[in-house]
C-alpha cells in the first residue's frame, strides 16, 4: 500500500482554536456529560441557542462597554446585509429565548442548562483560546436569595465532582439605583478624578465608560490607586444588603466556604447584587474557572418585562487543565475485538461484531485486511479485553474461540453465550 508521507498540514486551525482530539476527546466528552447529569439532578433541563445572534443581543444585553461587546466580538454582515455575531457568551442569548418563547409564563423559575462553544477574539495563551466551550446554568424569575445559594452550590458540586474543586469568591455589587450603585459610582468617579493623574492611561479611559473595571486593571499604578478606593460593599442599600446577607447565610448554611471579595467587579455589564467567581489552583493566570451572578435587569435591557435571574458558565477547557489528566488507558477502549480468519469468516465476522454491538457490548475488527497475527496486534491496540476468534472450524459449529487477551487464556464458546461471557 503507498502511504502518503506528508504531515505537515498547509492549513493549521486558526490562531487561538483546538483541534479535540482522542484520547482528550473522550474526557473532555465526560465532563460535559458530568455537568449536564449534575445540573438535571437539581431540575436545570437542557437548552441550546443558534451559534450566531443579531449583534444587538450582546451590544444591549451584555453592554458595549464591556470588553467582550467592544473589543472581542466576532461579528459579520451577512449577504442580506444583517450584522450578526459569533456568540461571545450565553446568558444574554438564553434569555432572549426565554422572553422570545415566554418561557417565563410557565413554572418559575426557569431553570436551564447549557454546554456548548463560544467565540472572544481574545490574545491567546494557555486555558484562553477564541473558541473554547463552558458549561452552566440560569435560573431566571426569581429574586429569591436561596436561587443564588441554590445555583452556588450546584457549581462548587459539579467543579468537586469533575476532580477540579475550586474556591468560591463572592461579592454583590448592588443595583443601579441612586440609593446603590449609582451613587457608589459618583463617588467612585469622585476618588478616581482627583488621582487622575496617578493612573495608567487606559485606565483614564474606563473611568468615564465603565468606572468598576478600573478594579480589574493589571497597572501597578492603578492597582496602587485602586487600594483605597472606596468599596461598593459599604454603600450597598438596604435590600441589596439584606439579599446578601441572606445569601451569604444560606451559603453557610450548606457548609459552602467563600471568600468575600469586594473588588470582584465581573467583566459583564448585565450583572445585579450577587457576584462571584470560582478560582482553582494550577492555572497561572487564568485561574477562574467560572463566573457568574445575579442579572436582574438583563430582561429590560432586552426589551422584556422585569424577570430577575441568576446563573453561571464554567470554562470546560480550564476544567481540564486544573483537573489534569486522569486518563486510565482504557478510556474509549473496547470490549471485544473479532479476528477472524479465512473468507468464509472474515465476510461472518462483521455480522458478529454487529450482534455483540447491539447486545451493548462495544466492538471492534480488522476493516483493512491484516493477517491472523496483524489481527491480534490490533486487538491488542484496541485494548479489547476480549479477542473473539471466528475461522471455519468455529463457523461449521457456530461456536466461537474466545480468548482473554490479559491471560492469554482461551476456550471454545456458543455463539448464543457469546454476549453473557464477554459482559461477566
Ligand atoms: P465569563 O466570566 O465571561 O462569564 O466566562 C465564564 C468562564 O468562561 C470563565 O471563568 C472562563 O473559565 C471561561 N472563559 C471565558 N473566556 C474564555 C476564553 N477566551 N478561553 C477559555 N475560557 C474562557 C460569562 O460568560 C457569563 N455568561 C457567565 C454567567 C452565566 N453569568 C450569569 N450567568
Amino acid at each position: 500500500m503507498e502511504r502518503d508521507n506528508r504531515s505537515t498540514p498547509e492549513l493549521p486551525a486558526p490562531r487561538g482554536t483546538n483541534d479535540l482530539l482522542p484520547p482528550e476527546s473522550w474526557r473532555w466528552q465526560e465532563v460535559a456529560r458530568l455537568a449536564l447529569d449534575t445540573f438535571a439532578a437539581a431540575g436545570y433541563a437542557p437548552v441550546d441557542t443558534p451559534m450566531f445572534e443579531h449583534t444587538e443581543v450582546f451590544e444591549r444585553g451584555v453592554g458595549s462597554t464591556s470588553e467582550v461587546v467592544g473589543k472581542q466580538m466576532y461579528t459579520f454582515t451577512d449577504r442580506g446585509g444583517r450584522s450578526l455575531t459569533l456568540r461571545p457568551e450565553l446568558t444574554a442569548p438564553v434569555m432572549r429565548a426565554v422572553l422570545g418563547h415566554n418561557l417565563h409564563r410557565g413554572r418559575l423559575p426557569v431553570k436551564l442548562a447549557y454546554a456548548g462553544p463560544l467565540f472572544r477574539q481574545e490574545r491567546p495563551q494557555k486555558g484562553r483560546y477564541r473558541q473554547f466551550s463552558q458549561v452552566g446554568i440560569e435560573a431566571i424569575g426569581s429574586s429569591d436569595h436561596l436561587v443564588d445559594a441554590e445555583v452556588i452550590e450546584v457549581g462548587m458540586r459539579f467543579l468537586e465532582r469533575a476532580g477540579a474543586p475550586a474556591r468560591l469568591l463572592l461579592n454583590s455589587i448592588g443595583h443601579l439605583d441612586p440609593s446603590c450603585r449609582t451613587g457608589y459610582l459618583k463617588l467612585l468617579v469622585e476618588y478616581l478624578d482627583e488621582r487622575a493623574a496617578l493612573l495608567a492611561p487606559v485606565d483614564i479611559e474606563r473611568v468615564d465608560t465603565n468606572p468598576l473595571r478600573t478594579f480589574d486593571s493589571k497597572e501597578p499604578n492603578t492597582i496602587d490607586v485602586m487600594r483605597d478606593a472606596p468599596l461598593i460593599t459599604d454603600h450597598l442599600c438596604n435590600d441589596c444588603r439584606r439579599h446578601f446577607d441572606a445569601v451569604r447565610s444560606s451559603l453557610e448554611d450548606l457548609g459552602i466556604a467563600y471568600v468575600l471579595q469586594p473588588r470582584l467587579v465581573r467583566g459583564l455589564d448585565y450583572y445585579t447584587r450577587t457576584a462571584f467567581e470560582f478560582v482553582a489552583g494550577g492555572l497561572g493566570s487564568q485561574n477562574a474557572v467560572g463566573g457568574g451572578g445575579r442579572y436582574d435587569g438583563l430582561a429590560e435591557s432586552l426589551g422584556g418585562e422585569p424577570l430577575p435571574g441568576i446563573g453561571f458558565a464554567l470554562g470546560l477547557d480550564r476544567i481540564l487543565l486544573a483537573a489534569g489528566d486522569e486518563d486510565d488507558g482504557r478510556r474509549g477502549s473496547v470490549t471485544a475485538y473479532v479476528v477472524t480468519v479465512g473468507e468464509a469468516a472474515r465476510r461472518a465476522g462483521l455480522a458478529l461484531a454487529t450482534r455483540l454491538r447491539a447486545a451493548g457490548v462495544a466492538t471492534d475488527l480488522d476493516l483493512i485486511g491484516r493477517s491472523m497475527k496483524g489481527q491480534m496486534k490490533d486487538a491488542g491496540r484496541s485494548g479489547a479485553k476480549w479477542a473473539v476468534i471466528l475461522g471455519d472450524d468455529e463457523l461449521a459449529s457456530n461456536r466461537v474461540t474466545l480468548r482473554d487477551m490479559e491471560s492469554g487464556e482461551q476456550s471454545a464458546v456458543a455463539v448464543e453465550e457469546l454476549e453473557e461471557r464477554v459482559r461477566r
